[in-house]
Formats: structure tokens, sequence, C-alpha cells
């Protein structure tokens, strides 16, 4: 039987990150530059040097059915033509696996999808808690001039399936139009 060892970090919430993080990664628009609608905007974007979209502060957890992994996500503030940053999103690898976020700070929508169709927005700002239930893809998606920052837990056995959000995107997408976030659909095959 694996028996964990009681640890804390403490959380900055003004810039989302973790004072003693085990992994940190952050993600550049070039390596999700197919996600975004405007490819003109996406390569202006990446002339001018690609951009951060988000990074990712966290800890490390047996990746075990009954231990909790939990990290810090910040989306950075920024449009790509008139879509706003936003993280890759994904399905939990194990379908039936949820999540909790809780928005420390910035403001935004959790877009949320599932596999037959079912599509979910939730706006996201300060003390916000989000429950993610299990079988639907998430992303978080900054529409504010600061960073969106979340405290996100899930099961330890959950793992990322980017798959099908990679090759096909999400049903909607968030834009800017006169000014407003305002959510479009994305046609796309399936
Ligand atoms: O577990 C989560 O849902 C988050 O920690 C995300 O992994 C994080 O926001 C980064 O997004 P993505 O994994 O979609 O690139
Ligand atoms: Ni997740």
């Amino acid at each position: 039987m694996y028996i964990s060892t009681p640890f804390s970090d403490v959380i900055d919430r003004a810039t989302g990150t973790l004072a003693s993080p085990d992994n940190v990664y952050q993600r550049r628009l070039g390596q999700m530059a197919g996600m975004y609608e405007d490819a003109e905007a996406v390569r202006a974007a990446l002339d001018a040097g690609d951009p951060v979209i988000y990074r990712v502060y966290e800890k490390k957890i047996p990746e075990l059915a009954g231990e909790l992994q939990w990290c810090m996500s910040v989306t950075l503030p920024g449009k790509i033509g008139r879509e706003y940053y936003m993280t890759k999103g994904h399905y939990h690898e194990v379908r039936d696996t949820a999540e909790i976020y809780l928005c420390v700070g910035g403001t935004g929508y959790m877009l949320m999808e599932t596999e037959d169709g079912q599509t979910s927005a939730v706006e996201m700002r300060e003390d916000v808690a989000l429950y993610v239930p299990a079988r639907w893809a998430h992303r978080s998606i900054n529409t504010g001039r600061v960073p969106l920052i979340s405290f996100c837990v899930y099961p330890g056995n959950a793992g990322h399936d980017y798959g099908t959000i990679e090759t096909e995107g999400f049903l909607k997408r968030i834009v800017e139009i006169d000014g407003k976030p305002t959510i479009i659909d994305n046609p796309r095959e399936r």
C-alpha cells in the first residue's frame, strides 16, 4: 500500500505561482497555433516573438486513483485576432474523473463540452469555485486584462487527453465582438 506524507505549499494569488512547485511548464502560441481561428493573426503573433499563452505550476503526486493532483493554472491576458488567450483544453484520459477549479484572480470563462455535444461556458472570476464533472472537456479562456488564475484539483489517475481537442477543436469559441466576450459556434466536422 502506498502512503503519502503530508505536505503544503504557498500560493501567490497575485501571480498564480506556487512557492515550491515540482514542475512548471508554459505553452507558447507556437505549441497550439492550429487552435486559433485566425491563421493570419497567428502568423503575425509568431513573427512578433511567439507569446507565452499560459503557465502551470504543479506539485508531484502519485498517479493513483485515491490521490489528488493539484496545480495552479495561469492563463495570460491577450488576444490572437479577436480570440482570447486560452489553454489547449482536454478530456481526462480516465473519463470518469472530475475536477474542481477555484479561481483566485482574473476574469474569463471555463468552456466545457461532452463527447455527445453538450456545451457549457461558466464565467470565472475571483472566488468562483467550479465543478467540472467527469466526461467534460475543459478549457480556460482569459477575457480580461490581468492573468486568469485558478487552483485546480483532480484525481491522481485522471491523465490528460488532448487528442480530440487538438484535431477537432471545441464546438464553441469565445471571441471579442463590439468590445465584449461573445460565444460563437466553431463549425467543424464531427
Ligand atoms: O488539470 C487541469 O485541467 C489544468 O491544470 C490544466 O491542465 C491546465 O490549465 C493547462 O491546460 P491544458 O492541460 O488544457 O493545456
Ligand atoms: Ni483537467
